[in-house]
């Protein structure tokens, strides 16, 4: 990732469980993918950002179902709560989403700060939790072999 970019992966950012922290790298990489579009001159840019997302919207989805398919099979207590942030927050993007595309209110740059303090804190708050409880099971020895 770019030193310049706007938003920048940092390991105080990482919940300890590489193919998630690396999912969240990639969500990042978007991120910066879409303030890039948004610097763009005007019309190549809405078709960029466009473009760019509809993969965002796309690898959000997968992202939080491997996650929710994790908590799934540590039976994480908290699971509902965090599967309900994360239905609305894809259902906050694809609302944005449709504005965008039809030409309703809609500014690139608050939509992509959005993102990036959504996703950080969310990390900070939310996915901190089922990763402790992962640290918690492997240390009581239930979860040997895991990830
Ligand atoms: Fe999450």
């Amino acid at each position: 990732m770019q030193e310049n970019a706007f938003v920048v992966w940092e390991d105080r950012y990482s919940v300890g469980i590489p193919a998630i922290d690396e999912q969240h790298k990639e969500l990042l990489v978007l991120t910066n993918k879409l303030y890039d579009a948004c610097r763009e001159g005007e019309e190549s840019a809405r078709g960029y950002f466009k473009e760019v997302i509809r993969s965002a919207v796309e690898y959000v989805q997968f992202h939080f179902t491997s996650e929710e398919r994790l908590m799934e099979r540590i039976n994480f207590p908290e699971l509902a709560t965090h599967k309900v942030q994360h239905t609305q927050f894809v259902k906050q993007v694809l609302e944005e989403v449709k504005n965008f595309e039809q030409g309703k209110t809609f500014v690139p740059n608050t939509f992509v700060r959005y993102l990036r303090d959504w996703i950080l804190t969310h990390i900070a708050m939310s996915d901190i939790k089922y990763a402790e409880y992962i640290k918690t099971l492997k240390k009581q020895g239930t979860l040997q072999n895991f990830l």
